[in-house]
């Protein structure tokens, strides 16, 4: 066996990488399930005789919102087709594709994957694009994904012919219906004849998530991507916490999770541990830096160091403030320090939540009552004990 060989052949906490790749549309989308709601209301008509609805999907980045479109528009064609009205979608990629040529020809594709590029306009595509759906007896869903790019460079031409598709023809099924998502609300970049066609109650902004939502999107993944048993529960709540803490970007959970699978992997661990998904995260993104720690009062980084000594010593996800506060005054009298009073050692815990540098939740797995959990999300244990300790130790330090 070739020592490449071996490599791939090694046992791994993967059972199917795809599953954790951007692209890929899970069936359900834990978390979304009022937004999914919302667009089929939206688009309800077209099981009712409508030949047409257009609506907007905004929100900050990861916060699912390809997904949620993607998973809605097959969803949709799924029960339309069931009543026997064939309808079929496409996504464009506005970022990649700026222009309404561009954009239009995209669309075509779908239909005519070796049409040639140039030497059409746009009405001409759109007048192909009927016969194409004629042939089909279809009805189209177009997906205008980060639409704000388009609508920036070019104008709103191509939403408003979109919009418009089935004005000359009469009322048909076959048709077009236009999904616009973006991270702003675009309406205001909408011209007023687009804009006539969009009412406020077929915007949906969506929020980030927060970390229980996060909890179940990192659960499906761990279930659909990982091997049995290979991932802690501590794990999944941590990579939960570290992305709410991003702004709620599920897109960066996912990220980590393949991250410590990797690193778990590179180690020949049969799992996915904490101490994994702190060093994918200081690789993926780190708050820790030196020049933010050297901005921390003595005692607030007293309790920083106390608590990743706690988190390395016990190797789970998170320490109790309790077992933190203990290990503060351990740390206070190893630099000769008088330990503070447990409100003020309070005051440290939250002064380092707002910088960032660690993240509290109430009650862990099996623990009842109010206890507060503590964890340092994005940099493994190990690291800022040592970071932290170097800095101590610096001479010339202000208290
Ligand atoms: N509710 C959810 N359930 C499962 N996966 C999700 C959910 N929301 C987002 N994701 C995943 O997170 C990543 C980012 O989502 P995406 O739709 O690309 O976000 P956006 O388009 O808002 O930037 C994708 O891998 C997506 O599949
Ligand atoms: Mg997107």
């Amino acid at each position: 066996m070739s020592l490449v060989e071996g490599e791939l052949e090694g046992p791994t906490v993967f059972k199917d990488l795809a599953k954790l790749d951007f692209d890929f549309v899970p069936d359900a989308l834990p978390g979304r399930e009022d937004e999914q709601r919302k667009l089929a209301s939206i688009y309800r008509g077209l099981a009712q005789g409508a030949t047409r609805e257009h609506a907007l999907v905004w929100g900050p980045v990861g916060t699912g919102k390809t997904a949620l479109a993607e998973r809605f528009a097959r969803d949709l064609a799924q029960a339309l087709g069931k009543q026997g009205k064939a309808m079929v979608h496409v996504r464009v990629n506005c970022r990649k594709l700026k222009s309404a040529g561009l954009a239009a020809l995209a669309i075509l594709s779908k239909f005519d994957p070796n049409r040639p590029e140039r030497g059409f306009s746009i009405g001409e595509m759109l007048l192909d694009l009927r016969r194409h759906l004629e042939r089909r007896q279809a009805h189209l869903l177009v997906i205008l994904d980060e639409v704000d790019a388009l609508l920036r460079s070019d104008g709103s031409n191509l939403v408003y012919d979109l919009t418009r598709f089935n004005d000359d023809a009469g009322p048909s099924w076959v048709g077009v219906s236009l999904l616009m998502v973006s991270q702003e609300n675009v309406l205001p970049l909408l011209d007023p004849a687009a804009l006539s066609t969009f009412k406020q109650t077929n915007v949906v902004a969506i929020q980030g998530y927060a970390a229980p939502q996060l909890e179940g999107i990192v659960k499906q993944r761990v279930q659909l991507a990982f091997q049995s048993g290979a991932v802690d529960a501590d794990t999944v709540l941590l990579v939960a916490d570290a992305a709410a803490a991003q702004n709620g970007n599920a897109r960066f959970a996912i990220e980590v999770l393949q991250k410590a699978g990797r690193l778990a992997d590179d180690e020949g661990a049969s799992r996915v541990t904490p101490e994994h998904v702190r060093a994918a995260q200081g690789d993926t993104f780190s708050y820790i830096t030196t020049t933010k720690l050297q901005a921390l009062p003595r005692h607030v980084l007293l309790t920083l160091l106390a608590l990743a000594r706690r988190l390395k010593r016990e190797g789970g996800a998170y320490a109790t403030t309790g077992s933190t506060e203990e290990a503060y005054k351990l740390a206070c009298e190893e630099v000769g320090e008088e330990p503070r009073a447990h409100t003020q050692f309070w005051k440290y815990v939250n002064q380092l939540k707002d910088g960032g540098f660690i993240v509290g939740r109430l009650s862990g797995k099996g623990q009842a009552g109010t206890t507060q959990f503590l964890s340092i999300p994005d940099a493994p244990a190990a690291v800022v004990e040592q970071k932290v300790a170097e800095l101590l130790r610096a001479p010339g330090r202000q208290p």
